[in-house]
């Protein structure tokens, strides 16, 4: 029997606290008009103080398991993509494993900045197919507000916070079809957060200070090709064609980031899920929290074919198509 893995379940959550275009530029030289037409960002969510990635990643988690029907102790591996883990260790998927009351199952995190879910996504198919797995938790949870240096306008107006859940269980049918993931440290500059604590350096110099650093324009031309190139891969792998994707589900970073690769695939944006608008960039979370707005609100339907696409700090980069 060819095993795959089928998509049981999701669940997102976003915190509270909306931070609108308006209330940034009361604090930094920017403008809502700026903001909207540059990014496609109007307002995003921001974590409160008792929040943290494994917190917001439980309730996720909860709500992708109730909608999987099954309980905490149903899931045998625990995979948590995330750049801001409350601890450099141990990792947030233990703290997640521990917060729902489970014990022994493997809990690992994996560290590919934006495109975190599609990493984690991608290794827990792996499981899957190869027997080792039968249940698997894969969740994306950030709280990006906290690295960020909320004077730097060219950063502080693109992220949000928030975690998304999805459960894989193998199945003998098609789901997931394939994943691509890649890397390439040779743009570690473009995008990164220093750790100063461990590297050494002060921290207060301009380079080192603990916040997200960025050459916006840089990472945004990368990022066009580079998805262009994941889409083709990602068909020619499975023999298919543009037209047979019904759903693109992108990750959030730039509504002209999102648009470039629609248009690459000829998909109106009606097939496109976008939330950008209302959550900003959540990094890891933005991928499983579009899937499972669209799922929940009827517009993913099972038997379609999602195409989900992700880039990010490394750069990391990488696709997965499903049947759901
Ligand atoms: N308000 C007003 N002006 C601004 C703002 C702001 N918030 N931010 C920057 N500017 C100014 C700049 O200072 C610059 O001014 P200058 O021409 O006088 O020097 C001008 O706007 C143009 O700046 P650019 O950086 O060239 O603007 P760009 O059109 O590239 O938009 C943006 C910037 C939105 C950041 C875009 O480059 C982008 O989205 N990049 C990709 C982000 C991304 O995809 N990241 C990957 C995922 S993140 C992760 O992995 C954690």
């Amino acid at each position: 029997m060819t095993r795959y893995s089928a998509l049981l379940g999701t669940g997102g959550y976003l915190p509270e606290r909306i931070l609108t275009n308006e209330e940034i530029s009361r604090t930094v030289d920017t403008t809502h008009e700026w903001i909207m037409e540059r990014t496609g960002i109007a307002e995003r969510r921001i974590a409160g103080p008792g929040e943290t990635a494994s917190s917001m990643g439980e309730k996720a988690s909860r709500m992708a398991l109730e909608a999987a029907g099954l309980v905490p102790e149903d899931i045998d591996l625990i995979i948590v993509g995330t750049g801001t883990p409350d601890r450099v260790f141990p990792s947030t998927a233990c703290l997640l494993q521990h917060r729902l009351g489970i014990r022994q199952c493997a809990a690992f995190d994996v560290q590919a900045a934006c495109s975190g879910f599609i990493f984690a996504l991608s290794v827990a198919d792996q499981y899957i197919r190869a027997g080792t797995a039968r249940r698997v938790l894969v969740v994306g949870s950030e709280l990006n507000s906290r690295l960020l240096d909320w004077s730097d306008r060219s950063t502080c107006i693109l992220f949000g916070d928030g975690a998304g859940a999805a459960v894989l269980g193998v199945s003998d049918r098609p789901g997931l079809l394939s994943t691509h993931i890649h890397s390439d440290g040779q743009y570690q500059d473009l995008l990164y957060v220093p750790n100063s604590i461990v590297t050494g350096d002060s921290g207060t110099g301009e380079d080192d200070t603990p916040y997200i650093k960025m050459q916006g324009n840089e990472v945004f031309k990368v990022a066009v090709n580079t998805l262009g190139r994941i889409v083709d891969e990602t068909l020619e792998a499975n023999g298919l064609q543009k037209s047979d994707v019904d759903w693109l589900v992108p990750h959030q970073a730039n509504i002209r980031i999102i648009a470039a690769t629609a248009k690459k695939l000829k998909m109106p944006m009606e097939q496109v899920v976008v939330t950008v608008e209302r959550q900003g960039n959540t990094s890891a979370a933005s991928i499983p929290l579009a899937l499972d707005e669209a799922i929940r609100d009827g517009r993913i339907q099972r038997g379609q074919t999602v195409l989900m696409e992700a880039f990010g700090g490394g750069f990391a980069w990488g696709s997965a198509l499903l049947v759901y």
